[in-house]
């Protein structure tokens, strides 16, 4: 497959200071330079675990920054022209000249953005979610991104999440590291069940910590096409065009279930068990608590 003129085979993952990166697509060198880029005030950058609500989070910001004109993405091939990842390839360039506000999605640890995040610089929008419904919707994606290995099946596509051999490493070191620096960063740490539950609530919570100020229609259509019936309508937010070299169309898409607990569907007994384990012993003083059935929320 060719990424940005560049060959990449299945699992071309390789370790780069302890994260595995995606050959062809990352670029160690300038992924190491993100960590002195200059940072404006302005600049918000979306930080996730893979399958924790990227897409969703570029959505919302695009349609926040428009006032809820959702006519505002379809100047776009992709949502993600407008809000690109940052640790992709080749994208250090345009960051440096793009105007204000500068969008920027990323799925890197800590260590490896702007230090100047640490200084109070520009803003973070963390979202995070139940780790067994990431690891499921992990799995599908697997299926159908090209530039990733496909897995044989689910069971092992479960051993591979648990032993860190996915892109975004651990699930759990991601959000851990992330959570203890809470304090150094302008922050917005926001979970993908609480924007299941009221979707209304979160569109106003990450309004006000952009410091936006939008009318009740204008929130209202922010909701309404950041839905995930909505997004799924809409090419641009739901990554229907992107190219077949990169995606295959066919065995998936992103905007697959969109709901809390489709664990139960995919997870023996067994894997639960051991996934609670691991779970229980990585986050035993980790303050939050997740959300993992639908029937909690309600
Ligand atoms: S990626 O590849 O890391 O950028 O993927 P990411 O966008 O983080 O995660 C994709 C999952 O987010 C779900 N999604 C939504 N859920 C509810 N509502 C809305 N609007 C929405 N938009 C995206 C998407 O369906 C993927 O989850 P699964 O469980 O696979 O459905």
């Amino acid at each position: 497959m060719d990424v940005n003129g560049v060959h990449t085979q299945d699992n071309e993952l390789f370790l780069h200071r302890g994260f595995k990166l995606i050959r062809g697509i990352h670029d160690p060198d300038d992924v190491d330079q993100i960590y002195d880029l200059e940072i404006r005030d302005s600049d918000v950058f979306v930080v996730t675990y893979p399958k924790s609500g990227t897409i969703w989070m570029q959505q919302i910001l695009l349609l926040i920054e428009a006032k809820g004109d959702v006519s505002f993405i379809s100047q776009a091939g992709n949502n993600s022209d407008l809000v690109p990842w940052m640790e992709v390839k080749g994208t250090r360039e345009a960051f440096i000249t793009a105007p204000s506000p500068r969008f920027r999605v990323s799925h890197l640890q800590y260590k490896f953005m702007p230090a100047a995040l640490s200084k109070r610089k520009g803003k973070v929008i963390y979202v995070a979610r139940n780790p067994k419904d990431v690891l499921v919707s992990y799995f599908y994606f697997h299926k159908f991104a090209n530039m990733l290995e496909t897995p044989k099946d689910f069971n092992d596509f479960f051993e591979k999440f648990m032993m860190d051999r996915v892109f975004g490493g651990s699930w759990f070191e991601h959000i851990k590291t992330w959570y203890s620096h809470l304090d150094d960063i302008n922050v917005l740490f926001i979970t993908y069940e609480e924007m299941i539950r009221d979707l209304s609530s979160a569109v106003r919570r990450i309004t006000s910590f952009l410091g936006k100020d939008l009318t009740e229609e204008q929130l209202a259509n922010v909701v309404k096409h950041s839905t995930f019936k909505n997004m799924k309508k809409i090419p641009q937010a739901s990554y229907e065009k992107v190219s077949g070299d990169l995606l295959n169309h066919s065995q998936g898409g992103f905007m697959r279930k969109g709901t809390i607990g489709d664990w139960k569907n995919h997870f023996t007994v067994a894997q639960s068990e051991q996934f609670d384990e691991v779970f229980h012993r990585e986050m035993q003083d980790f303050p939050l608590s997740f959300i993992w059935d639908m029937r909690d929320i309600k």
